[in-house]
């Protein structure tokens, strides 16, 4: 059944567990562990891990940082591994599944492209006794058996307490502010939203700000994105903030913004520190953007990943509750950092954007203004 053949440096298998994380309800130090079992007997050769990511059109994260820091983590492990992007398709994501499984994967690391197809995939490969983790995004209802990602409602509260700094700064008067929201079936895309509509509502409900529109955008889809807030601004010319859900949609709206030369004027939100994000923010053409240190998910998630391909059963301490299978999922869940002009350089210091690819000329001056060495 198994023809993978394990290009495994000597000694490297020995992956230590020091996985730093906050559980679902309020934190603490996780250590992964279960390492040690087979001290005395000859340890087995580890089996293959099959990651399956979601599409690399909804943020430029998933292949630019997701696939490198998975890619290092198990190398550095020494496990053999696979990771592919279904490119958005649903059908091509229980596809991949399968292959994976019948090549002799024994883990299964996925990003659901929504819960229903995330469930098929997990129950049929928990039925073959493959292991499997949820990354980043949870399926509701799933039957992963771990959850890995950031702290989601809290990357929503900094988005929200994001724009309403950015509002304090511009010194908007009762300001119309429209939502640009994550795609329905993300799961995230909800979390986000409890988080700066907790922060948004009640200066909704209070008259310091006015509701405006407020839409999901099907799929993370950037050029619907696009549409859908050119319709925004046309049926409301007056929006004066912009909640977008990431740095893909926070771009559609900054486009829109700039053919009415509005640009700078409304303050648009974003996610995920992307290249493209950094600079709109360099520009003065977006006030923030959540940064999400993808190199920790990844590490934590490929602990737990090369734990369970050595038939390991890792303890994490946090857990996050599905409320859809009504099961408390164990779980390892990081924190976001809010990024704004004045640190946007803490990001290139974290290494995850190099000055190279953000200070490209039209930029250069901005980089200098913003301290980025
Ligand atoms: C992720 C975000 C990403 C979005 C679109 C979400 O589930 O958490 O980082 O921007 O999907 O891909």
């Amino acid at each position: 059944m198994r023809k993978g053949i394990f290009t495994l440096a000597a000694g490297a298998a020995a992956l230590s567990l020091g996985l730093t994380a906050c559980g679902g309800d309020g934190g603490g130090t996780t250590t992964a562990q279960g390492g040690g079992a087979s001290s005395s007997a000859a340890p087995a050769k580890p089996g293959k891990i099959g990651v399956i990511l979601p599409d690399s059109k909804s943020s430029a994260r998933w292949e630019t940082a997701d696939r490198k820091y998975l890619s290092e983590a198990f190398q550095a492990a020494g496990v053999e591994f696979d990771i592919q992007n279904a490119q958005g398709d649903k059908n091509q994501f229980q596809t991949i599944a399968d292959q994976m499984i019948t090549n002799g994967a024994t883990v299964l690391v996925i990003v659901n492209l929504d819960s229903g197809t995330g469930k098929a995939v997990l129950d049929k490969a928990k039925q073959q006794g493959v292991a499997t983790i949820d990354y980043d995004r949870l399926t509701l209802g799933g039957s992963a058996s771990y959850y890995v990602s950031f702290d989601n409602t809290k990357v929503g509260t900094l988005q929200g307490e994001g724009l309403v700094k950015c509002l304090t700064d511009k010194k908007a008067d009762k300001p119309i502010v429209a939502e640009l929201n994550g795609s329905p079936t993300d799961n995230n895309a909800t979390l986000f939203k409890n988080g700066y509509d907790g922060v948004l509502k009640p200066k909704y409900d209070s008259g310091e700000y006015v509701k405006g529109p407020d839409q999901s955008v099907p799929d993370w889809d950037n050029a619907q994105a696009a549409t859908i807030f050119e319709q925004m601004l046309t049926s409301e010319p007056k929006i004066a903030g912009v909640l977008a859900a990431n740095d893909g949609l926070g771009n559609a709206a900054i486009t829109v913004l700039r053919k009415q030369k509005l640009n700078g004027k409304v303050p648009v939100t974003g996610q995920d520190a992307t290249v493209q994000g950094l600079q709109n923010i360099l520009a003065g053409d977006q006030c923030m953007t959540v940064y999400k240190a993808i190199k920790k998910e990844a590490d934590a998630a490929a602990g737990l990943a090369v734990a369970l391909a050595k038939g390991e059963k890792p303890t994490v301490s946090g857990s996050v509750k599905d409320p859809e299978g009504n099961r408390d999922v164990p779980s390892v869940l990081e924190e976001p950092q809010a990024i704004f002009f004045e640190n946007v350089k803490d990001v290139v210091a974290d290494g995850f954007v190099t000055k190279d690819e953000l200070c490209t000329d039209d930029y250069a001056d901005k980089c200098k203004e913003a301290g980025i060495e």
